[in-house]
């Protein structure tokens, strides 16, 4: 994989882990980048005018720790000053690069409000990241979708706009607006945003959930890398696995349950660390379920794990699991044929595969949609 220069900031490899509010936290960052294969990690999204007023609950948004370099922050807002000051702010801090989150271009999208306000009108937002660009050292990034709906793809013609403006990458949801996380992700659309643009890289996103889905979306756009979101959640893995397989055209072999013990061990130990042990036990209420997703039957576990409380809680409820889950292994501890989760299918349409009708493999949690 050859690495991909946002400015002067080298990503290497390629393979960044998207924002996902409520879960990207230093805890899972530092999870991601222990077991290696990610290039930059971008926090969940913060308010920047949170930011500036220095709010507590959007500075432990921003919580970093020496190892989780680099790291990009993604922040929100349509008030130039707030959108320059957030970035000069984090600059300041060491943030490696500031990614905007961006709603839809399209016109007819104004007075709907919320995150869509700032991409309504595209000389605004192009002279609102301009503001940016100049006022930082650090790459400035924009993050997309494809359009609001399928009639109205502009994520072209915007990308073309910012790139002109200075910013050192676009990413990219292969995904409408209006589709919000159903159907498949546009491989097609992905490629146009490749194409529209002259000198930076285009990083697609949307529906990875395995190193071939990763193959397939580099080839069939072109896009210089790929950004990986809820893939990640189930599968730390996925940054080196991918990394490996895009270099030898091997797929390394799923991590074993004592692995994936062992990684949740420590994602809870580190959230306790961050968050402290009453709040990283309830935050971790809903991570343990996403490590389990590939644990074969779990119902056990799934059931005790939005009760704990206390590591204590945690380490009992896990033994307990692990004894319970005996009955689904053979004598190597593997589990029997009938009870492995099923392989993650591919979930693009343009690849001359057929498109899967695969929506309840990849869940989406509950939160504010609107700005994603
Ligand atoms: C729970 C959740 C939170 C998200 N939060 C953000 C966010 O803060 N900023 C953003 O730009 N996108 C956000 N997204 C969108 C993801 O970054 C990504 O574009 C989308 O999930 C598609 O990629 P994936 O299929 O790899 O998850 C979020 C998605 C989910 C499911």
């Amino acid at each position: 994989m050859n690495p991909v220069s946002l400015g002067k900031l080298v990503v290497e490899p390629p393979l960044l882990l998207s924002p996902l509010a409520g879960y990207t936290n230093l805890p899972f960052r530092r999870v991601i980048r222990e077991l290696g294969g990610v290039g930059l990690c971008t926090t969940d999204l913060v308010n920047a005018r949170s930011l500036l007023e220095k709010n507590r609950k959007a500075l432990k948004l921003i919580e970093t720790s020496a190892e989780d370099t680099p790291l990009a922050v993604q922040i929100f807002g349509s008030v130039p000053t707030e959108m320059i000051g957030a970035a000069r702010m984090l600059e300041d801090l060491g943030v490696a690069s500031v990614d905007v989150n961006m709603g839809c271009p399209v016109k007819k999208v104004v007075g709907v409000g919320g995150g869509s306000a700032m991409m309504t009108e595209l000389d605004r937002t192009a002279a609102l990241v301009r503001g940016m660009v100049e006022a930082v050292q650090i790459p400035i990034t924009c993050k997309m979708r494809l359009g609001w709906d399928e009639a109205n793809q502009t994520a072209p013609e915007l990308a073309l706009a910012l790139e002109q403006t200075g910013v050192a990458a676009i990413m990219v949801h292969g995904r409408t607006r209006q589709q919000g996380f159903e159907g498949t992700v546009n491989l097609a659309g992905i490629r146009r945003v490749v194409e529209a643009v002259r000198t930076i890289p285009v990083f697609g996103n949307g529906d990875i959930t395995s190193p071939h889905a990763a193959k397939v979306m580099l080839e069939a756009t072109g896009c210089a890398g790929v950004s990986i979101g809820r893939g990640a959640f189930y599968n730390p893995w996925i940054f080196r696995h991918t990394r490996e397989y895009l270099e030898t055209g091997i797929l390394p072999p799923e991590p074993s349950f004592a692995e994936r013990l062992r990684v949740m061990n420590r994602h809870l130990d580190l959230m306790l660390e961050v968050f402290g042990e009453a709040l990283g036990c309830v935050m971790f209420r809903k991570v343990g379920p996403w490590y389990a997703k590939r644990f074969g039957p779990a119902s056990f576990f799934n059931k005790g794990i939005v009760r704990i409380a206390t590591r204590e809680d945690y380490v009992s409820l896990v033994e307990k699991y692990v004894t319970w889950r005996r009955q689904f292994v053979d004598e190597k501890d593997e589990l029997l044929p009938r009870y492995a989760p099923a392989a993650m299918p591919l979930n693009f349409v343009d690849v001359g595969e057929p498109a899967a009708a695969t929506r309840s493999t990849i869940p989406v949690p509950a939160g504010p949609n609107d700005l994603w």
